[in-house]
């Protein structure tokens, strides 16, 4: 990390405004959810990758005492600088598309109907498994150029669409070869190969698990009917939990199936999804530690009910936003949009949202020390946004927001290169 910045030191110089959350003891809930630092005419001072200082512009001759070295000035006038956004949710490791199950799905066709005529995920694991490993990480590759673009600097992915040894293994290589942290989500669906769940998950633990555990930071299972039950997620986590891996559940997404009692059970990182939960559900998420992770665009594209935010939220849980990035449930990879239906369909403020997107977002993943917040020492990933007022992110529904991706100090994306390079010789 540092010695890719070689020493080198970065200034972001009269900002309009920078926001980051304030508080630092993640994951943030209650008050400390909603509470921004804005600071008006702004600077953010970098160095060998990390942020050492930033502040009001007059206060930016103070902080240059000490620093020596080469110096890189980027302009920030009409900038807003908020921290480099965190995905802790995205299953960006396929090949093929649904768009033809998105069309069906308008005249009337339902994603539990489709999946049970062999479509939705099965469809996806039939174009994963016939990819080959360098299409494969291709598509891991471009699907990751386009969160950045989106302002995404660290995402997670996952595992799921190989479901045999060969594939999954494949897949969690080319997540961590696109600078993704990995999960292994062995549990995601019964590949057409086997009769039952419990069969499945006998090869899966025994011939996948031990080398999907060198690979991947974390598990994850997909507690639903028609998927796994309960009794097969706790088995599966279990194992998986042996084998060194944080724990994590897709629950709550059509069906309440004990996936909150049993994610405190186990002391998983998160429960995500949650269409579903009720009323015992918040209480329960509420007074525990595992993170209520919220995915509007999935909900919004399958027009199905919102998570109880809201509800969450007043009761005291702690929340994240993903974007559940996949090509049948949730096929955007912008958490911008993601924190515009935060903010219009979850009814959580602008500052909520930046918070779940942002620090929650990296207690998730395990870095929450490390990244998620604009303050020194963290890592210097920094998104610059085309706006005056750090509310924009959520405020421009799908509008043309990010001007500048930096991560670990150095411009990873900027649209006025992208400009520069399609208007240059060919
Ligand atoms: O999070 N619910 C399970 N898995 C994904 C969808 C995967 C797919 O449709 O391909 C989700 O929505
Ligand atoms: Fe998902």
């Amino acid at each position: 990390m540092s010695d890719r910045a070689g020493g080198r030191r970065l200034l972001v110089r009269d900002l309009a405004q920078l926001a980051t959350p304030a508080g630092s003891e993640a994951p943030l809930r209650g008050d400390a959810l909603a509470a921004v630092e804005v600071v008006r005419d702004a600077y953010v001072l970098c160095e060998d990758g990390r942020i050492t200082s930033f502040g009001p512009m007059r206060e930016l001759h103070a902080a240059f005492q000490g620093t020596a070295g080469e110096l890189e000035e980027l302009d920030g006038r009409g900038l807003c600088a908020v921290p480099g956004l965190v995905d802790c949710h995205t299953h960006a490791c396929f090949a093929g598309d649904r768009v033809d199950e998105f069309e069906l799905r308008a005249t009337g066709a339902s994603y539990e109907e489709l999946h049970a005529a062999g479509g939705g995920i099965l469809a996806t694991v039939r174009a994963t498994r016939s990819a080959g490993e360098a299409n494969l990480a291709d598509a891991v590759r471009r699907h990751r150029r386009w969160m950045r673009r989106a302002g995404t600097t660290t995402f997670e992915a996952k595992s799921g669409y190989g479901l045999d040894r060969e594939t999954e293994l494949a897949s969690l290589r080319a997540i961590r070869e696109a600078g993704g942290t990995a999960t292994w989500l062995g549990a995601h669906a019964v590949p057409p190969e086997f009769g039952d769940a419990d069969a499945y998950l006998d090869f899966a633990l025994a011939e996948v698990l031990p080398d999907a555990a060198l690979l991947a930071a974390t598990a994850d299972v997909f507690l639903e009917e028609d998927a796994f039950n309960v009794d097969q997620a706790r088995r599966y986590l279990n194992a998986c939990h042996a084998a060194g891996l944080a724990l994590r559940l897709h629950g709550d997404q059509f069906t309440e199936q004990g996936a909150i009692p049993l994610a405190i059970e186990l002391g998983a990182r998160s429960v995500d999804h949650l269409e579903a939960t009720g009323e015992d559900g918040i209480r329960m998420l509420a007074a525990s530690d595992v993170v209520g992770v919220l995915l509007p665009a999935s909900a919004i594209f399958l027009d199905r009910p919102m998570p109880p935010a809201r509800a969450l939220v007043d009761a005291g849980a702690a929340i994240a936003i993903a974007t559940d990035f996949n090509p049948g449930s949730s096929f955007c990879e912008s958490l911008a949009v993601v924190s515009s239906l935060a903010v219009t369909q979850l009814r959580l403020t602008p500052a909520q949202a930046l918070s779940a997107c942002t620090v929650n977002a990296a207690f998730v993943l395990g870095v929450a020390g490390d990244v998620g917040r604009i303050a020194s020492g963290y890592s210097a990933d920094i998104v610059l946004l085309d706006a005056t007022d750090w509310r924009y992110l959520a405020y421009h529904l799908g509008g043309d927001i990010v001007a500048t991706v930096i991560e670990r100090g150095q411009v990873t994306w900027s649209r006025a290169a992208e400009r520069s390079q399609e208007n240059g010789p060919r």
